[in-house]
């Protein structure tokens, strides 16, 4: 017995696919129980010295027109051609696994339970952390728990930018193009900076973990952009370094979800504080677990290619759709308004009124102050306890008011 497989792109993810596929043939061939053929690529290039040239095709209706494939990999990216296409082969009865988090945040419900109607499955494992088990965990391994919490780093280029400039001094536009060149980056990289491939990412985990879909555009969202290296010496005084988190939590079944991408402050001793350059950090938190931390690459070739090959074994093997891998539809607005967020806020001013410090504090509550070196005497840092985002704001606002010039804000966490 043989099933084919095909391969929908022939990027960075895409030819990683085919690498994996090549090389490891035989070992997937006994894991999958049956022998396996990757028998199409599609791509509108040509690539023609590559040993596996053959395979390639341009039209989209030779794979979805073949019986014979039963697992496509849909590594475009983005959400057209590639929702139309995923859409398409679950409704010829192929099953499909993908690293399109893009297209699983925005349409997964509703994808899930088209391959549901159809016996067949929509993986996406490679989705969310790269090449770290994390989905399957969530819906499997982890099952006898309520999901409390998630919070993550799962974003490679971020912390991989962030790492440099942190420790080898290296400039935000030097450190992205290192990434973008090592495969780490998405095709427009402001969707790794701006956060909003981060965003992506944790409404796929808050789905999964609270069972309702959960849409990027209802999810604060702030990239690293604004961060500066004052503010990453401002942490180091306070044993913290800046990490852009991800983090979704529902306080009581039925109730909001608390989701937001934002960077933050956290311990550098912390679980997540220690994860640096392209590696991902996703900690879950479960009733009955505790912390659990999952911990690998997050980005680049072929650690994604491994969750999206590891995917199109699991189709293999599979008699029917999974039962675990599903959340309801929603219409969104099921997450919970930024200002009732609870944080403490580090802020970065400045300001000529010898009288800031009392008046923070009178506004704030009781500061934690901190040092840098070269440090202006017009410039103030420090920590405020935790409070509502709201409150936060209103005294930024009136501390504006009497002059003050706000320069850096980045929420401080506890993982
Ligand atoms: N651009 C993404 C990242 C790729 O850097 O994490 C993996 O999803």
């Amino acid at each position: 017995m043989r099933m084919n497989i095909a391969v929908l792109g022939h990027g960075t993810v895409g030819s990683g696919v085919a690498e994996v596929f090549f090389k490891n043939r035989a070992a997937l061939e006994k894991k999958a129980g049956q022998e396996l053929d990757l028998k199409y690529i599609l791509d509108l290039r040509d690539f023609p010295d590559l040993p596996y040239a053959d395979r390639f095709v341009k039209d989209f209706n030779i794979i979805a027109d073949d019986d014979s494939v039963k697992v496509v990999a849909e590594v475009i990216g983005g959400l057209e051609p590639a929702y139309t296409f995923t859409k398409t082969c679950l409704e010829r009865g192929k099953s499909v696994v993908t690293s399109n988090k893009e297209l699983v945040a925005q349409r997964g419900a509703e994808l899930l339970a088209l391959a549901r109607e159809h016996h067949v499955n929509y993986f996406f494992e490679a989705s969310v952390g790269g090449g770290i088990p994390i989905i399957r965990p969530l819906h499997m391994c982890l099952a006898a728990n309520r999901i409390e919490e998630i919070a993550g780093i799962l974003n490679g280029t971020t912390n991989f930018i962030l790492t440099k400039m942190i420790r080898e001094n290296m400039s935000f536009g030097d450190a992205l193009a290192l990434a973008q060149k090592l495969g780490y980056a998405e095709r427009n990289p402001e969707a790794d900076v701006e956060g909003h491939d981060a965003c992506r990412k944790i409404c796929i985990l808050a789905a999964l973990s609270f069972g309702e879909h959960v849409y990027p555009k209802d999810v604060h969202t702030e990239g690293i952009t604004k961060i500066t290296p004052e503010d990453v010496a401002y942490a180091a005084d306070n044993d913290c370094v800046i990490k852009l988190i991800g983090r979704a939590k529902r306080e009581e079944a039925g109730g909001k979800i608390t989701a937001m991408v934002t960077p933050a402050l956290i311990y550098k001793e912390s679980q997540l504080g220690t994860v640096d350059d392209v590696f991902n950090g996703i900690l879950v938190r479960g009733d009955a677990t505790g912390d659990v931390v999952f911990y690998g690459k997050g980005a680049g070739k072929l650690p994604t290619a491994s969750a999206v090959v590891g995917d199109m074994i699991d189709c293999a093997k599979a008699a029917d759709t999974s039962p675990s891998l599903r959340w309801a539809p929603s219409n969104g607005g099921n997450v919970e308004e930024q200002g009732k967020n609870r944080t403490a806020m580090y802020l970065r001013c400045r300001s000529f009124s010898e009288t800031l410090v009392q008046e923070a504090g009178r506004l704030f509550g009781e500061l934690h102050l901190l040092r840098r070196n070269n440090q202006p005497a017009n410039e103030l840092a420090f920590i405020t306890p935790v409070l509502m985002e709201y409150d936060i704001d209103a005294a930024i606002e009136k501390l504006e008011g009497m002059g003050v010039e706000f320069l850096g804000k980045i929420r401080v966490l506890d993982y």
